[in-house]
């Protein structure tokens, strides 16, 4: 069988004030772009077609999940260490609930347009006859330093192989990659337990799965280091596979994301919510249901306005959020 995993456990800080750690990004609607339900509620419908659903969250967020997907099971993580204690957690879990089976881990906080399911299964199929990792691969319109590069091998099998994975490059090495004609990562992967476990012991989440199999996960997410799968088994794997996503993907990053997935004005202002521009070009507005922002003569900004919380920043310093959130988080 094919299992979705959906990876509901990330913080998504970005897109602050939106998302706030009581809030992830995930459980957030982008109006129309997500027909109103929350990012997590269109993945879950998304992912449909498999066999069974299972969503991965932390403690704080598990309650949430099950009132907004009560059709997908839950499996609680002790810890939150990012994507690479998870993943290896729910392979081993799912390994012991379903049994033999393809897990199809997907994130719960991207937008994606079309067929989700034939790449998907496609993968899937992959992941088994192979028996290694597979990596979904989007065509990169820019050079993202937020995303994980996949070089494809040239070799003529099959499967087409992965010659070098990257995660986060600089700048630099990012326009390279573009050049050269990388793909991006769009972060969904495809295994079966076995092989991510297998891939996962020789690595830095090695003492994890040993406390997992010695029926411990408390000891191995105290013990585990906070990695992200990208670093801690795509980069270093030699068993892994790309295949081209024929969906149209985005993930939503940060504010800037807005123009790409709602329909801008004439003045291409990209408005959430409820929002008046005049003389006002090429901004993002977004706002929550009580919140009214007017944008006079300005351009190229992001103002965000939900609860008592209000942003500005210049749209092409979106990523940038980042400090506001380790700031506030430093200043408790
Ligand atoms: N269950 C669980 N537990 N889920 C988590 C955890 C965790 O501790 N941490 C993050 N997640 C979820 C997030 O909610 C998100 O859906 C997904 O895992 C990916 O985490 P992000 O934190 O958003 O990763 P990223 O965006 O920096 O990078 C990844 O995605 C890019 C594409 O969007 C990488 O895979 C990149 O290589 C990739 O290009
Ligand atoms: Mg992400």
């Amino acid at each position: 069988p094919v299992v979705a995993l959906v990876m509901a456990g990330g913080t998504g800080t970005r897109l602050y004030p939106a998302s706030r750690s009581d809030r992830p990004k995930q459980f957030l609607s982008l109006g129309g772009a997500t027909g109103g339900d929350s990012l997590l509620a269109r993945t879950v419908s998304r992912v449909r077609f498999a066999d069974e659903i299972y969503v991965s969250t932390g403690e704080d967020h598990a309650e949430t999940v099950r009132e907004e997907v009560p059709e997908a099971g839950v499996l609680v993580e002790p810890e939150a260490k990012d994507t690479g204690p998870a993943l290896a957690y729910a392979a081993h879990r799912i390994r012991e609930q379903v049994g033999e089976c393809v897990l199809l881990c997907v994130p719960s906080d991207h937008l994606v347009a079309g067929d989700f399911a034939p790449s998907a299964t496609r993968a899937a199929r992959t992941a088994v006859e192979t028996e290694g990792l597979v990596a979904f691969g989007v065509e990169p319109t820019r050079p993202a330093t937020g995303y994980g590069y996949i070089e494809p091998s040239d070799s003529e099998t099959e499967h087409t192989g992965i010659e070098q994975f990257r995660e986060k490059p600089d700048r630099e090495t990012a326009e390279r990659f573009v050049e050269d004609g990388f793909y991006w990562n769009a972060g969904l992967f495809a295994w079966t337990p076995e092989s991510l476990l297998r891939e996962a012991r020789d690595s830095p989440l090695g003492p994890l799965v040993e406390a997992l199999e010695a029926g411990d996960p408390e000891r191995g997410f105290a013990e585990v280091e906070s990695v992200s799968i990208d670093y801690a088994v795509m980069e270093r794997t030699d068993d892994a596979y790309v295949v081209p996503a024929d969906f149209e993907w985005d993930d939503v990053g940060a504010w800037d994301a807005i123009e790409r997935v709602v329909e801008t004005d004439g003045d291409g202002n990209a408005v959430l919510g409820d929002g008046l521009t005049i003389d006002a070009m090429e901004n993002v507005v977004a706002a929550d249901d009580r919140t009214h922002v007017s944008l006079v003569g300005v351009e190229g900004l992001v103002v965000a306005a939900y609860g008592d919380r209000v942003l500005v920043v210049p749209k092409d310093e979106a990523q940038r959020v980042r400090e506001v959130v380790a700031e506030l988080r430093e200043q408790g």
